[in-house]
C-alpha cells in the first residue's frame, strides 16, 4: 500500500472556458495557462496548477494526489485497472497514473510535478482580543479583493456505498479515517466517513477526502480550497457576490475539521468552498464517530440550504 502525501488538483469539464476563468478567478485562484482546449488555474502556493478545466460538457474529470516517490507510482500502476505510468501534459510536468476510483470515477496518482514560486498572500490579521491586544497604534484595514486561494484542500464524494468507497481511499492511496458519521438511529449505517493523509508524526488536514452515502445520486459535491484567514472568507465572499456569482450555503463553521467555510456555485452548479482555520491531526489522532444530525454540521451559520446536498 502507498500512502499519498497531498492533494493536488482537481480537474472540470465545462463548455466554456473564458467563463470558467472568470469565476475561478473571482474565486481567487490565478491563471497559470491555457494549452489547447484546457485551463489551468493555479493558488499561491508552489503548486504549478490546483485546477485544470478541459472543454466539453459540464462535470468532474479527475481528482490528483502526490505520491511520495517514483517507487510508489511504479507500485500503484501496477494495480488492477491502473493505467501505465503516464506524462502529465501541463504546467510542471512529471508522471501519472490513472485509476478508477469509487463508482468510476478518476483518480490521479502523480509524482515529479515541479512547483513554482509562491505568489504574495496577505499577512495573518492582526486580531485584538477581549483581554489581549495584538494590535496597539495600527488600524485594521484589509483590502478588498478576491479570497487569494492558497492551496487545494479537499474534494467530497457522493458514492454509492460509503464503507467501501472509503475501504478503496484507504487501501489504494494510504488514508486514514478522521471522523465518521453514522445514521442517527443506525450506527451501523455509515453516512459519511472524513479521510486524512497520512503523514506519519507531520500535520495534515482534517480531511482532505469526505465520502457521502448516496446511493441515488453519485456525484462529486464540491471542492475545497483554503484562503488566509476568516476576513478572507467574508472579503472574498462580499466580492463574489458583487460580481453576481451563486453562494450555496455560508458563512458558518463546520464542526468536523472546524473550517470557517462558504460555499459557492460555478455557472454549471460544480459547488466550489473557501475555507480557513481548518482542525490538523496526524497519524496517531484517534477517529471520532458522530450521528449525523444539523448541530454536527455547522457550529455556527445559516442554516444549511435545501439544495446544498443536491
Ligand atoms: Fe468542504
Amino acid at each position: 500500500m502507498i500512502k499519498v502525501q497531498d492533494i493536488i488538483y482537481v480537474a472540470h469539464r465545462v463548455p466554456d472556458l473564458d467563463r470558467m476563468e472568470a469565476f475561478l478567478t473571482d474565486f481567487g485562484m490565478v491563471k497559470a495557462e491555457r494549452r489547447g482546449e484546457r485551463l489551468f488555474m493555479r493558488g499561491a502556493g508552489p503548486r504549478p496548477f490546483i485546477h485544470m478545466t478541459e472543454k466539453g460538457e459540464p462535470g468532474f474529470v479527475a481528482c490528483g494526489f502526490a505520491a511520495s516517490s517514483m517507487a510508489d507510482l511504479e507500485k500503484i500502476a501496477g494495480k488492477n485497472g491502473a493505467s501505465g505510468i503516464e506524462d502529465i501534459d501541463g504546467p510542471g510536468g512529471g508522471k501519472r497514473v490513472r485509476l478508477e476510483g469509487p463508482d468510476g470515477f478518476r483518480v490521479d496518482v502523480c509524482y515529479g510535478m515541479g512547483t513554482v514560486p509562491e505568489l504574495p498572500l496577505r499577512e495573518p490579521l492582526r486580531l485584538n482580543y477581549a483581554r489581549t491586544k495584538n494590535r496597539q497604534g495600527d488600524l485594521q484595514r484589509p483590502a478588498k479583493e478576491p479570497a487569494r486561494i492558497n492551496k487545494i484542500g479537499h474534494c467530497v464524494w457522493k458514492v454509492s456505498d460509503a464503507d467501501k468507497a472509503i475501504a478503496w481511499f484507504r487501501e489504494n492511496l494510504g488514508m486514514l479515517v478522521s471522523d465518521r458519521l453514522y445514521l442517527p438511529d443506525n450506527e451501523k449505517q455509515t453516512l459519511g466517513t472524513f479521510l486524512r493523509l497520512d503523514r506519519g508524526a507531520a500535520w495534515a488536514d482534517h480531511h482532505t477526502i469526505l465520502c457521502l452515502h448516496s446511493p441515488d445520486e453519485i456525484k462529486v459535491h464540491h471542492c475545497s480550497f483554503e484562503v488566509q484567514d476568516y476576513d478572507a472568507v467574508h472579503i472574498g465572499g462580499q466580492w463574489m457576490q458583487e460580481k453576481g456569482w451563486n453562494r450555496e450555503w455560508g458563512i458558518g463553521r463546520h464542526l468536523l475539521g472546524s473550517q470557517v467555510f462558504d460555499y459557492w456555485r460555478d455557472p454549471w452548479g460544480h459547488m466550489f468552498e473557501h475555507y480557513a482555520d481548518g482542525d490538523l491531526l496526524t497519524a496517531s489522532s484517534k477517529p471520532g464517530n458522530y450521528p449525523a444530525l444539523p448541530e454536527n454540521l455547522a457550529q455556527w451559520g445559516p442554516p444549511v440550504t435545501p439544495t446544498f446536498f443536491s
